[in-house]
């Protein structure tokens, strides 16, 4: 016997040399259908479908070609949709009036949505940004930066007539100071805090990785950037800050975004708030990274290994345009 074996416990090999002890060295990493949510784009024409260019296998629906689509995705699994409207003739003014307008797509389509999937968990994503004129997340003041409190109101009246058209979550993405709790305060007078949660884009990074998202959703800014009410990238500091700002406004759900270069974010969010679930927003760069990453079966491998490591650093949903490839290798393993 040669003295290389004298110290037993770091003897690791043992422990992991068969599948099924692997597994129970990974625990809370498994990936079943409730830690997926998949995110939709909702067109107003009803009818239409359109391909997203810089997102293959992504598409923009009417109403009527997404239910068809969601139907097979329901069959095999899915659990939650994240629903993003897009207005082409209605118009864009300077806070948003589309929003929450009778004619906005999302309003339109929860009642049918709720009906065709009675299961299905709704939610929507609220903001004003593709609703503007301006085409930023909140309203402006003359001077064209962020007048705070009327935001805050605008932001909480389209929440809540997303909720009172049928959402099970909203979900505010602006990253305003207080847009949480004026969602909670809303939701509350019209007697749907039991019927109703918020899940807070909490720690939202002013990322150079949405750039195919702001196609797809035809919301850039017009002028300016996102930067003083999105997160710099740099800084875990105000990330541990905002998460505490909206748990203290009534956040039920937290979120990281984007997802895999600020996995210590995701840790970091979890050890702070390990009573509130956690997702994480798998981005539409992310995503446009990960389908060029090889031939399919090496984007598979590629992305199931993702979703492994962010549940491992403590997300409990990711949000991700791979949702119906996911549910398909779950369906094959
Ligand atoms: C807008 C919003 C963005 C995303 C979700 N909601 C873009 C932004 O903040 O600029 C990004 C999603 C993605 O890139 O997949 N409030
Ligand atoms: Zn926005």
């Amino acid at each position: 016997m040669s003295n290389l074996f004298l110290c037993p416990e770091h003897i690791l090999q043992g422990g992991y040399f068969n599948a099924t002890l692997r597994k129970l060295q990974e625990p809370n990493t498994s990936i079943q259908p409730h830690n997926i949510m998949y995110p939709v784009f909702l067109l107003e024409n009803e009818d239409a479908m359109q391909a997203v260019s810089s997102m293959p296998n992504v598409f923009r629906y009417g109403i009527n070609k997404l239910i068809p689509a969601l139907e097979e995705l329901v069959k095999q699994g899915l659990k939650s949709i994240l629903i993003f409207g897009i207005v082409e003739t209605l118009p864009k003014d300077p806070t948003g009036t589309s929003a929450d307008a009778s004619e906005n797509p999302v309003i339109k389509a929860l009642p049918r949505l709720r009906e065709a999937f009675p299961e299905l968990l709704l939610a929507c994503d609220v903001c004003l940004c593709p609703y503007t004129s301006h085409g930023h997340c909140g309203v402006l003041t003359d001077k064209g930066v962020i007048d705070h409190e009327p935001s805050v109101k605008r932001i909480a009246e389209v929440a809540l007539a997303y909720a009172k058209a049928g959402a099970h979550i909203v979900a505010p993405s602006d990253m305003m100071d207080n847009r949480i709790k004026g969602i909670k305060d809303a939701l509350i007078l019209n007697g749907l805090q039991n019927q109703v949660s918020v899940l807070s884009y909490s720690c939202k990074f002013a990322s150079s990785m949405y750039g195919p998202f702001r196609d797809t959703m035809k919301s850039s800014p017009m002028a300016g950037d996102r930067k003083c009410y999105q997160l710099p990238p740099g800084s875990a500091g105000l990330a541990a800050r905002a998460a505490a700002r909206d748990v203290a406004e009534g956040a039920d759900f937290l979120m990281v975004k984007p997802g895999l270069p600020y996995l210590d974010i995701v840790r970091q969010t979890k050890d702070q708030f390990p009573n509130h679930p956690l997702f994480i927003y798998q981005v539409s760069g992310e995503y446009a990274m990960i389908s060029k990453s090889g031939d399919s079966k090496e984007v598979e491998t590629i992305l199931m290994e993702t979703l492994t490591c962010m549940r491992r650093a403590g997300a409990d949903c990711i949000i991700t345009y791979f949702a119906p490839l996911i549910l398909s290798i779950i369906k094959k393993q």
